[in-house]
């Protein structure tokens, strides 16, 4: 330390300060300079990254110490010229989604265009390699910058009417409403927020992922100075929250048992953050250590310790899916394969990690909130609290990516939970080690296949067991094991199906939705099945599935009647040619997808307009988790009213003043809350026509509509249920080099009409690089149910590693009545690629690879390289 402290520039001014801490602390903390974003805190993810002495670095490497004497830029020192460049270029681009990533994008993107005008593709990979982005597959923010680059240099110009959006309908290339916010780093997700008198809290967890509790000594912890309060089992009115079943413990009790390495046993509250870390470490707790269950077949072995009271044999769900008959039909086919498959856990890996601020609010609580529904988390607080669920409200903030692993309340419950305690705001944020420990993973998967076909490759039936790993609570194990039974059957026309599916409580981390929502799995096994009865039928697997595809008013495996929208085949036929033009190092595989939750449940999408001093306010509690669906309402309204952006607001989910439009899960939000938003604004222009196109007219009045479709419940006794209002249908093509490298990847998809051109392209993207990831480099390893994992050994895929990745959209001319035809892009984009890269394998080498992530490819580092292209 210099004589007067460590000195350094930040965005032009002399800073001066005599604490040693890490320069990211330093700069969000110290200097509020939010768009420096925590995402790890240990150097990994890129989202910190600022500019140093001209070079982009992470700022959770440096500490002030080191930083001294140089000149340190973050994205709230470029200039104003320079700002406008990177807003309108990442918006232009379609280069944002959560978001979380982005002012690290642009820091990392702003030192290489500094030294280097004309930035090739390659070198704005190497630029980038050291920031994750897990929503856009980087494709999008790549061309940002080369945009931004031809701006900077004078050969390109910012076109201001992009963004104000005169042209905003349905189909349009919509600037996302969000761009500006989170290019430029205002824009607030949870922690970057604070509130008056607002403290922390933070959980002490337990150190094994079974052990007895047999003592909680918090007493040195309380007296610690600064300590409010330390609440443990006891302080809970109602200990155990779950999504859907509730099992899972606020905390652990004395003289209770722990089920995963993630569970709470008591719960600090302090002035700070440090006087809370110390604190933590003074808590005491005895354990009397037991053998921890550790997979699906120690569960249900005989003997086994049972994990819940309410679960015999550890069977968290069980569901049997069954139409016609499998055994006979299989009996008699020509051809049959059966294989067995295993897929692993999986990291959602958002960039944001969980946080939540609670606070005492009129008779009850307040939460802000990162989650995928506010009415979800609001009815887990309330069932802790035993309260009415009036007496809690919770709103979204910006949400940093989901992926179905923030359906789960992680942080908001205990956040309310202390702050009603303690009457004051509390922050809760979960370190990104904690995140990885206990927010629910995909589940691990286990399963065996059986397809036959006749000599004509002609699906006769399908018989499976499909084995789950559940981890420690069953989070959402029923809706997930059910799509993963419900959609093992694949986009095809056969009717001979005998589904099994089970869900086993061990005591690794619990599993949950995950974009794809157990379908990755299954159909990760019936397509790779299917290319090996092509082979003994002789003919190729784009043919097989092309003789198999649905089409418009044929009967899917469940009996439901594919609809007019139904465009397989036009996706199987949009990659034909790419297929085939690339013999030996191809795979390809189709998908499908439901958009909404369906089953019979009372699904519905619910939207408020108001009119208020000239501008529309949409009111749907639809949490927006960088899919962009503020933005398509946004669209809907335009399209139906023909009003200009500005005249137009979306404003965010809150369960105090917007109806509840459900979870954002089952790609339903296009679909549903997108009608919901329809049918208001259709009622609303029927208002302004009438007052002549002046929107001020209606000052004050409000539109609702509620859009439901009943579906029927699985299993329904009926010819052609109706199990789910619309599928999304798709066929990718992997393409490998001579290395056995991913080459290329095409992903054709039917969504129904496409609400924008560039979000859609972007989702796409981005669900293939998080399927190839799943399908060749993401593991998540667990020893005796502890993962042996950083953020940084997840092994997802950085800028310089991603293929070509071309998105191709089909577009019926008959489309679904309802969302103008759009039926969600969100999860089936995750779907068929990995099947796809298993395809293009064996074509290579004739090796099947029946689990995840594959064995012996280009991509594999756990063992020696034995496939012929790596020998060579
Ligand atoms: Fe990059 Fe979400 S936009 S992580």
């Amino acid at each position: 330390m210099g004589e007067n402290g460590y000195s350094f520039i930040v965005n032009g001014i002399e800073r001066t300060t005599n604490e040693e801490k890490m320069l990211l602390r330093y700069l969000r903390d110290d200097l509020h300079l939010h768009s420096v974003k925590d995402g790890c805190s240990e150097g990994a993810c890129g989202t910190c990254t600022i500019v140093v002495d001209g070079k982009a670095v992470k700022s959770c490497v440096l500490t002030t110490k080191r930083a001294a004497g140089k000149d340190i830029l973050t994205v709230e020192g470029l200039s104003g010229f320079e700002k406008e460049v990177f807003v309108y270029a990442f918006g232009a681009k379609g280069a944002v989604q959560c978001g979380f990533c982005i002012p690290g994008m642009v820091m990392a993107g702003k030192a290489l265009l500094d030294k280097n005008q004309n930035p090739t593709e390659e070198d704005i990979k190497i630029a980038l390699r050291g920031n994750i982005c897990r929503c856009t597959g980087y494709k999008k923010i790549m061309e940002g910058i080369q945009l931004a680059a031809a701006i900077l240099r004078g050969d390109e110009e910012i076109d201001y009417e992009l963004e104000k959006g005169d042209d905003y309908g349905v189909g349009k290339r919509a600037f996302r409403v969000d761009v500006r916010e989170k290019v430029l780093g205002y824009g607030q997700y949870v922690d970057d927020m604070t509130v008056q008198g607002m403290v922390h809290a933070s959980a002490v967890r337990t150190k094994y992922p079974r052990a007895r509790i047999l003592d909680i000594d918090i007493s040195k912890a309380e007296a610690l100075d600064g300590v409010i309060a330390v609440l443990t089992a006891e302080d809970v009115p109602n200990n155990k929250v779950g999504h859907i079943q509730q099992d899972w413990d606020v905390m652990i009790a004395k003289g209770d048992i722990t089920r995963c390495i993630g569970d709470a046993i008591c719960l600090v509250i302090a002035e700070t953050e440090d006087i809370l870390a110390k604190a933590k470490k003074l808590v005491n707790i005895d354990y009397e250590v037991l053998e921890p269950v550790r997979d699906i077949h120690e569960a249900a072995a005989k003997g086994a310790p049972q994990l819940h009271k309410h679960a015999p044999g550890n069977i968290c769900q069980s569901r049997h899916v069954t139409r016609g008959d499998a055994k006979k039909a299989l009996e008699k086919s020509k051809y049959t394969v059966t294989k067995n498959y295993t897929t692993p856990f999986t990291e959602h890996a958002f960039l944001e990690p969980e946080c939540a601020i609670g606070m005492p609010y009129k008779d009850g609580v307040k939460v802000y909130s990162s989650d995928q529904g506010v009415y979800d988390s609001r009815k887990e607080i309330a069932i802790m609290f035993g309260w009415d669920e009036e007496r809690v409200v919770v709103e979204n903030a910006l949400v940093g990516g989901g992926f179905g692993g923030k359906e789960d309340v992680s942080v908001q419950h205990i956040a309310a939970l202390a702050a009603y305690k303690v009457q004051r705001p509390v922050k809760i944020k979960l370190s990104r080690q904690e995140s990885l420990f206990f927010h629910p993973k995909r589940h691990a998967m286990e399963g065996t296949f059986t397809l036959g076909c006749d000599e004509n490759g002609i699906f006769t039936g399908l018989d499976c067991e499909i084995n789950f790993d559940g981890g420690a609570y069953a989070s959402l194990c029923g809706p997930v094991l059910e799509r993963a039974c419900t959609h093992s059957v694949g986009p095809y026309c056969y009717q001979n199906t005998d589904i099994r599916g089970y869900g086993y409580y061990t005591n690794n981390p619990p599993a949950g939705a995950f974009r794809g929502f157990g379908v990755c799995q299954s159909e990760f096994a019936l397509e790779s099945n299917i290319n090996l009865l092509a082979e003994k039928v002789g003919i190729s697997p784009w043919e097989i599935r092309y003789r198999n595809a649905i089409e418009p008013g044929k009967v899917l495996p469940n009996g439901q009647i594919a609809d007019c929208s139904t465009a397989l085949k036009e996706t199987l036929e949009a990659v034909k040619d790419v297929y085939e033009k690339n013999p030996g190092r191809a795979g390809i595989a189709c998908a499908l997808k439901n958009a909404g939750v369906g089953v019979g449940l009372p699904d519905k999408g619910r939207a408020k307009l108001i009119v208020n001093n000239g501008v529309v306010e949409i009111y749907a509690a639809a949490s927006d988790i960088g899919q962009g669906c503020f933005t398509v309402f946004i669209q809907m309204v335009a399209e139906t009213t023909g009003l200009p952006l500005k005249n137009i607001k979306s404003m965010g989910s809150n369960s105090e003043v917007a109806p509840d439009s459900g979870t954002t899960s089952g790609s339903r939000q296009t679909l549903l809350s997108g009608e919901a938003v329809r049918g208001a604004a259709f009622d609303l222009n029927v208002d302004l026509k009438e007052a002549g196109g002046d929107l001020n007219k209606l000052q004050g009045k409000e539109y609702f509509y509620e859009y439901f479709e009943p579906t029927d419940k699985l299993g329904a006794d009926k010819p052609n249920p109706k199990s789910h209002i619309a599928y999304g249908f798709a066929t990718h093509v992997v393409i490998l080099d001579d290395d056995g490298r991913v080459k290329e990847v095409y992903a054709a998809h039917d969504s129904g009409k496409v609400v924008n051109p560039i979000a859609i392209q972007g989702q796409i993207e981005g669900g293939v690089l998080m399927s190839l990831g799943y399908a060749l480099t993401e593991s998540f390893p667990l020893k005796d149910c502890v993962p042996q994992v950083k953020f940084g050994t997840l092994g997802l895929m950085r800028a310089n590693q991603i293929p070509d990745i071309h998105a191709i959209y089909v577009e019926k001319e008959e489309l679904l009545g309802v969302a103008y035809g759009a039926k969600g892009i969100g999860e089936i984009a995750t779907i068929p690629t990995a099947p796809a890269v298993q395809g293009a394998y064996y074509a290579m080498d004739h090796v099947l690879r029946t689990s995840l992530p594959m064995e012996n490819t280009y991509y594999d580092t756990r063992g020696p390289k034995s496939c012929f292209f790596m020998q060579a």
